[in-house]
């Protein structure tokens, strides 16, 4: 296993359609599905798709911790192939990240509720429905097999920004309203 290098915003392969793999249970998807985890896991994301390890092809990974899955979480979950659809048409908005887009954040509108299928890397049908975070994490990772990274999708630029300047930001903006409490702050 390897950690691989990771393609930031503006390398032409996160703009590009990635290729439907032609055997999922190919070695080769094995040992990409193996090298994303551990790329994954170094950089500490929940979802990498392969464009972003510079591997043009329609493979990506998640995992939704627990508090964030809306209770159990979804285990890492591998889709070679996939496909997402909307169930219907209402929408959220949050803020993402993204490894490609390094030290930014932004607020995306995106389906709340979504089905999605693929194949793991057996060659085994996946089918789930997902909503909320889980959706989420899905249509952000599936979107760079089409080369959509999430800016492209935002509907208010001006939440664009540094995650470490809005935390600073936050920060004192929650200290101003302490401080306007009568609160001493512990
Ligand atoms: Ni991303």
């Amino acid at each position: 296993m390897a950690i691989l290098k990771i393609a930031r915003m503006g390398h032409p392969v996160l703009r590009r359609r990635a290729e439907e793999v032609a055997d999922p249970t190919a070695p080769e998807i094995t040992r990409l599905a193996f090298d994303m985890r551990e790329t994954m896991a170094d950089a500490g994301g929940v979802g990498l798709a392969a464009p972003q390890v510079h591997v043009p092809l329609r493979v990506v990974l998640f995992q939704v911790p627990g508090p964030r899955g809306g209770g159990d979480g979804v285990p890492l979950t591998v889709l070679v192939n996939p496909e997402v659809e909307p169930l219907d048409d209402e929408l959220d908005t949050a803020f993402e990240a993204c490894l490609s887009v390094p030290g930014l954040t932004g607020a995306v509108p995106r389906y709340r509720r979504v089905r999605y299928r693929g194949f793991d890397i057996r060659g085994r049908a996946i089918e789930r429905e997902a909503e909320g975070f889980h959706a989420r994490v899905v249509q952000h990772e599936c979107d760079h097999l089409d080369g959509v990274l999430y800016p492209m999708r935002m509907a208010d630029m001006g939440s664009f920004g540094f995650v470490d300047e809005m935390r600073r930001a936050a920060a004192v903006e929650e200290g101003q309203e302490r401080a306007e409490q009568g609160d001493d702050g512990d």
